[in-house]
């Protein structure tokens, strides 16, 4: 039987839609919220308000470039959490709607598990037992995958997010939200033994990444006062200086997890997944440790409702079904 659905992520400042048809995705559409860029982080009601706007144009847009008619829809999908409760509403009561008119079931999905899904959606895919670190703004975590249904995090962070760091660092050096992208570029032209900044050392497969975030502010604060064009003067060598020391302190987790698991199928997901010194460092390292490595396609790191729509293709296989009193969850357990 063909399954045809169709997905909403709504969770944070991305407004997507996408169909997928029997586990193939046949289009994946994506509104990028430009408004946030400004103030330096997303603004919750600004986001909930460019989502009311962006859903139905995206869900429409969506459906034409997969050539699907809603008739032939056999589920709706969306993000229930976690994320924020006003971005996440949008999106949940636009499915129970349209789940209602045109009497088809509802299909929930968690946002960090669909990141991890992601991987399904190209190949080559992981084979289970696979470790992801999935890395966003909002999470940093270290899972065990054993089934598309069958996820456990053994690791992480206590407090900030890497993604979370990497955007904290960006504002205080003055480049708009968000900024992750942005270090990554200057990085690249910059030299990453230029400033070192004293590691975070937390027991475990747990990360921690405020200590790092307050280090770099002080850091910056004391060069100021010496040299009031201090981050003008070396701006893509703090950048390389700040990003090689938070890749390192996930690499640093990832290895200790290989080794704790002896599982060597390691796979990146999530927004900072598309860190170019993550990714070579990874590739150098994987060969170095044999391990095989996957990394999703750079439109499928950040957010989209590619990977909902495939996290809610291996649920509706199951009959894992959502009903109408299914709530948006913003701190949605894992
Ligand atoms: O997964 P995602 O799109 O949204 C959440 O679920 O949070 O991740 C967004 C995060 C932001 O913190 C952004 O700065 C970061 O991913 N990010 C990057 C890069 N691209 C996105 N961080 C570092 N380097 C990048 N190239
Ligand atoms: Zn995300």
């Amino acid at each position: 039987m063909n399954s045809v659905i169709l997905a909403i992520e709504s969770s944070c400042d991305e407004t997507s839609a996408a169909v997928v048809v029997s586990g193939k995705i046949l289009s994946n559409v994506i509104a990028t919220q430009k408004v946030h860029e400004k103030f330096g982080g997303v603004v919750p009601e600004l986001a909930s308000r460019a989502h009311q706007k962006n859903i139905i144009p995206v869900v429409q847009q969506a459906l034409n470039e997969a050539g699907v008619r809603k008739d032939r829809l056999s589920a709706i999908a969306f993000t229930q959490g976690p994320g924020l409760l006003g971005s996440l509403l949008v999106g949940v009561t636009f499915a129970k709607g349209f789940a209602l008119a045109r009497g088809i079931p509802l299909v929930s999905v968690h946002h960090m598990k669909a990141h991890i899904l992601s991987h399904f959606i190209n190949d080559p895919k992981p084979a289970f037992p696979f470790l992801c670190l999935t890395v966003s703004g909002g999470h940093t975590q270290i899972v065990v995958v054993r089934d598309y249904l069958d996820m456990e995090v053994i690791g992480e962070t206590l407090d900030d997010a890497v993604g979370e760091a990497f955007d904290k660092a960006a504002k205080l050096l003055g480049l708009p939200y968000p900024g992750g992208p942005m270090i990554d570029k200057h990085a690249q032209k910059g030299n990453a033994e230029s400033f070192t900044f004293p590691k975070t050392k937390v027991p475990g497969l747990n990360f921690s990444f405020s200590g790092i975030k307050t280090a770099f502010l002080y850091f910056l604060r004391n060069n100021k006062t010496a040299n009031a064009n201090f981050i003008e003067e070396n701006f893509d060598d703090i950048c390389a200086s700040i990003q090689h020391i938070l890749v390192q302190m996930l690499l640093d987790k990832l290895k200790l997890a290989a080794k704790q698991t002896g599982i060597n199928e390691i796979a990146i997901a999530g927004g900072v997944s598309a860190n170019s010194e993550l990714q070579i460092s990874l590739q150098q390292l994987a060969t170095k440790k044999g391990w095989n490595l996957y990394i999703p396609k750079i439109e499928y790191c950040t957010d989209n409702a590619a990977m909902i729509a495939m996290a809610a293709h291996f649920k509706f296989i199951k009959q894992r079904l959502a009903d109408m009193d299914t709530p948006a969850l913003p701190r949605m357990k894992f």
